[in-house]
């Protein structure tokens, strides 16, 4: 069994970008990128602080624009338009979940969608599913870098991804889907979970439920993704699968922490260089 170490590959990405933006600055352009926070989350404070710290970190200019909880969605939507315009900024990115009074739909649309290092305007969506060149959301691609370093391929194996959402899931089952790989995307509706994980060569589970996939739902060899960070009423940080029994069945495993989640944060310096890049021509 290997232990597929993202913390070790995000600090690969990091120094990568950072040789990129050494010589991009040389052309007279220092990528920005634009964090706005609404609200006192705790958890998404920390994750703006990483962000912040991991762009100082990389040479890319950091602006971080904070609003209170009852921030109007018109003032968000005025920012963003400031940002859009703004050519130091060059990837802008808002901190979700939005309070429920905004309609996240609307404030993700106002990004402009090559500003937009999250990977979730619909344009980029559209490209992204079509296999055309697009930003692409930072987990997804994180996940994929894992599985290239590693050389797992992914064409013509059977991958069950569990978790349909916008952010994760259904990024990553177009971007497998565009590798050839035969996905089966499973959510919290699906049935009998077991029938389709225990068919999988490859399972990436990210639906934020601890111990979700169990060692008797998965088959011999198999290789898993846990996308999960949940913290445990005694404080310890768990992902979605049960890793101790599992991992004695995988041939490869993504630890928590030190999977994918500093693979995320490596990722969203990457796009935003990439959209800094694209801002050249
Ligand atoms: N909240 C949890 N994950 C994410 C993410 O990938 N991007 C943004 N903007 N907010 C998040």
């Amino acid at each position: 069994m290997t232990i597929l170490d993202g913390k070790e590959l995000s600090q690969k990405v990091k120094k990568e970008v950072k040789q990129e933006v050494e010589q991009i600055k040389k052309k007279g352009i220092i990528p920005g990128l634009a964090v706005i926070l609404v609200g006192s989350d705790p958890a998404s404070k920390i994750y703006v602080t990483s962000k912040e710290k991991a762009c100082i970190e990389a040479g890319i200019y950091s602006e971080k624009v904070t609003m209170n909880e009852d921030a109007t969605q018109e003032r968000i939507l005025n920012k963003i338009d400031k940002l859009n315009k703004d050519e130091n900024i060059h990837g802008i990115l808002v901190q979700l979940p939005l309070p429920s009074h905004m309609d996240k739909n609307v404030v993700l649309q106002a990004i402009n969608p090559k500003k937009d290092v999250d990977g979730f305007h619909a344009l980029n969506v559209g490209n992204l599913c079509l296999g055309n060149n697009s930003l692409i959301p930072c987990t997804p691609l994180g996940i994929m870098r894992i599985l290239e370093e590693y050389e797992i391929e992914v064409e013509g194996k059977d991958v069950c991804v569990i978790g349909a959402s916008n952010i994760v899931g259904k990024p990553l089952a177009s971007l497998l889907t565009n590798k050839e790989a035969t996905v089966t995307l499973c959510h919290i509706k699906t049935k009998d979970l077991t029938v389709y994980t225990k068919n999988a060569d490859i399972i990436i589970v990210a639906t934020g439920v601890p111990n979700l996939l169990k060692e008797d739902m998965v088959k011999d060899g198999v290789i898993v993704i846990d996308v999960g960070i949940n913290r445990l009423e005694n404080g310890k940080i768990v992902g979605d699968v049960d890793f101790e029994n599992v991992s004695k069945k995988c041939s490869y495993i993504t630890p928590v922490p030190g999977g994918v989640g500093p693979m995320t944060i490596a990722m969203l310096l990457q796009n935003t260089l990439q959209a800094a890049k694209m801002s050249e021509v």
